[in-house]
């Protein structure tokens, strides 16, 4: 399936729990909707859908965070999402929710199948129950110690400082987030696909494209990393996954089915299902309720998921297995998922309020959004992450938008207006250029119209591999080979000796500006529909316009035909001032630190009597030996000085510290916390440590005059 005229695409349902930020934009919206205009403008049919993902522990938690319902937060942020997409203009052709009827009717007709077929197998657990708060626990609402790096705020599913995958069972001292209260296990019964016997397959998929032992996509197009994160997870074997969850909000289990009451979908059997519901609406919005199925369902259309990297098991193994199983539905011939965008040098952090925030960013910089687009573009994390900086986003304008491309357009403008009245100059191929080395079966204007198409599919091919960082700069390299083309046939000299050269240069140049209207559209929507009307060129962004312009270059025809009126001179991009870019600066600075205070007291724990604070043992220490762990990324193995003895504590500051950088440290130490055996070693205490605000762990350290043993109360 080389060339495929149908595409149903889709991007991840982003969370209705917080604001879009650029690591969304970057990491799965951008990348999609690049791809679909650029299909489009090729005159293939597409379909590209997203929405809200509206239930799971994400939102439910973000309610209680606000003080607020689950319905109240999806509607908050299902709108700011709506509004903030439509500014970037990401090219939707709908933005559904997992919270509509039709959505809850799909995934139920998902369950009802898949159970019917005798997908699921039902097992009997025991489970976190939270007497307090009369419910049982999702993994995201039990916090505990992790049991691979002790990270003490590690969640039931996952530790976010090691970044393990946990189940709530692994987690030591679990507590509920819901009331504080310890969680006891009690017995409940779900519903669970088996992965396992889906491995052997998935293992095909994923390897060789194959799908019942038939080609079904390229791997060599798949991505490595997708590729690789895939490969260790069927290599560590697959487990039956639970597909409902004890719950109150999301899709029921369909209410005739035994045993249903109280349970809900896993919302990973509910939100990508929530593509197809989409598509459905979609069809029926077009008055063709129908039309959604050729899109899904005929193995003439490509399925494409744009995700980031935190998403892949799920769409390339998990909702694979669900679709083979429901049967009747393609499979994703590719997962372009990518890495993760940094900010300023960390980690970009919802709850640490460290980003930039989509909706705000609109709405202060409303001129720049086709600037936030290409620099995010030219730093897209396809293939490792990558970092977003307000200094970066201005230097990428001002020497790449304004220097270059706003320049070369600029100055073909200016010069065609004032030589030639503002039109396109009658070329003739007859005419050489001074000092030009053209092939003698090319004119100068053939081989200059050839090269561009080069140029051109250059670009198409990067596009089609999903690298769109090399086709943006693919684009640019068309507008820097454009400056050199001006710059070296002078036409403002030019014009004194040879009117007709400099009607061959403007000509060109003006076909230059054309193709890079068409092919900035993809990128730049904004700016190229500005670039495209002063030229007085209009772009039907469904239409088989990109397709169209490779065809007549490929043929040697002008794009632009002489004569031509075009609009007068004026600047695509102008410079950013220096005080723009410090303003957001010092509003990244302010906003990050102001949460993190907030964030110490939310998550203030419940109240201990001084008799429990007695029991604690603190002592001061110095830190004399340290070695690496083998085995063990995060873990330092310490020998700890308290004076009176010495202690071996096993530590998990190893991404922060490297071992001579902590021998001599001043520390305090929790002295009777009952010895723990970490990777072989027992550690005998802990040291106390806690968060800058750069996100490095930093000791708690005594004072100079305290010499080591000495007790802290
Ligand atoms: N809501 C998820 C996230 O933000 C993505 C869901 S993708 C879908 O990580 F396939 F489930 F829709
Ligand atoms: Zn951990």
């Amino acid at each position: 399936m080389d060339n495929p005229a149908r595409y149903m695409l889709t991007a991840a349902l982003p969370y209705a729990n917080g604001h879009l930020h650029v690591g969304h934009l970057t990491g799965a919206y951008l990348p999609a909707d690049i791809f679909a205009r650029y299909l489009r403008l090729q005159g293939h049919d597409v379909l590209f859908v997203c929405g809200s993902d509206e239930h799971g522990a994400a939102v439910t938690m973000r309610a209680l965070a606000e003080g607020s319902t689950p319905l109240e937060i999806v509607n908050k942020y299902d709108s700011s999402f709506k509004s903030s997409f439509k500014k970037v203009n990401i090219s939707f052709d709908i933005f559904h929710r997992t919270s509509a009827e039709l959505h809850h009717e799909t995934s139920q007709e998902f369950f009802r199948k898949l159970n019917s077929n005798g997908d699921f197998i039902e097992i009997e657990s025991e489970q976190y129950f939270d007497a307090e708060a009369g419910q049982f626990l999702a993994d995201r609402y039990i916090v505990g110690t992790c049991p691979k790096c002790q990270y003490e705020n590690a969640y039931g599913d996952q530790c976010e400082n090691c970044g393990s995958s946990l189940s709530p069972r692994e987690l030591i001292n679990p507590t509920s987030k819901l009331s504080g209260a310890k969680p006891e296990l009690r017995m409940t019964r779900h519903w669970y696909l088996p992965l396992d016997k889906h491995e052997s397959w998935l293992k095909d998929f994923i390897s060789n494209g194959n799908l019942n032992g038939q080609p079904h996509h390229d791997v060599k197009k798949w991505k490595n990393h997708v590729i690789g994160q895939c490969k260790s997870w069927l290599e560590n074997g697959l487990a039956p996954r639970a597909m409902t969850r004890d719950l109150d909000w999301g899709v029921d289990v369909p209410s005739e089915i035994a045993g249903s009451e109280g349970k809900k979908l896993y919302v990973w059997l509910d939100a990508p299902i929530g593509y197809i519901s989409a598509s459905k609406q979609w069809a029926m919005d077009q008055g063709n309720p129908d039309a959604w199925k050729k899109y899904w369902q005929d193995d003439e259309s490509a399925l494409v998921h744009f995700i980031g990297k935190d998403n892949i098991v799920f769409h390339c193994l998990i909702f694979p297995a669900i679709l083979k199983a429901h049967g009747g539905y393609n499979l994703p011939v590719n997962v372009p998922a990518n890495q993760f965008l940094n900010l300023e040098g960390q980690k970009i952090s919802t709850s640490r309020n460290w980003a930039v925030w989509v909706n705000e960013f609109v709405e202060e910089l409303p001129e720049y959004i086709d600037v936030l687009r290409y620099y995010l573009i030219k730093n897209m994390p396809e293939q490792r992450d990558s970092e977003f900086t307000w200094k970066g986003f201005q230097e990428a304008n001002d020497n790449e938008l304004v220097n270059n491309l706003a320049n070369f357009i600029n100055r073909v403008v200016v010069l065609t207006n004032k030589y030639f009245d503002g039109k396109v100059p009658q070329p003739d191929p007859n005419e050489g250029i001074i000092g030009s080395d053209y092939a003698d079966e090319f004119s100068f204007l053939d081989a200059e119209l050839l090269r561009l198409y080069d140029m051109t599919y250059a670009v198409h091919e990067s596009i089609m591999k999903y690298d769109f960082r090399a086709a943006l700069q693919g684009v640019m390299e068309i507008s820097s080979m454009g400056n050199q083309f001006l710059q070296n046939n002078a036409p403002w000299k030019l014009i004194k000796s040879n009117e007709q050269g400099t009607a061959n240069v403007l000509n060109h140049g003006l076909q230059i500006i054309y193709v890079l209207g068409h092919l900035l559209s993809p990128f730049l929507p904004e700016k190229a529909r500005e670039l495209l009307s002063k030229i007085n060129v209009s772009l039907d962004e469904r239409s088989d316009a990109i397709l169209d312009m490779m065809n007549k270059m490929a043929e040697g025809e002008e794009l632009l035909k002489a004569n031509h009126k075009i609009e007068e001179a004026f600047h695509l991009f102008s410079r950013i001032p220096d005080d723009v870019i410090q303003q957001q600066v010092d509003k990244l600075h302010k906003q990050g630190s102001l949460s993190s205070d907030k964030e110490e007291i939310n998550n203030l724990k419940s109240t201990i009597d001084f008799a429990t604070f007695q029991q604690l043992d603190l002592r001061t220490g110095t830190i004399l030996e340290a070695e690496k762990m083998k085995k063990a990324d995060k873990l330092l193995k310490l020998t700890v000085d308290l004076g009176f003895e010495k202690r071996t504590v096993v530590s998990g500051i190893a991404s922060h510290y490297k071992p001579e950088d902590v021998i001599g440290q001043h520390i305090t130490l929790v002295a009777n916390l009952a010895p723990r055996k970490l990777r072989g070693v027992e550690s005998q205490g802990m040291i106390l440590m806690t968060e800058n605000e750069q996100g490095k762990l930093v000791f708690i350290r005594p004072d100079q005059t305290v010499s080591n043993g000495s007790e802290v109360s």
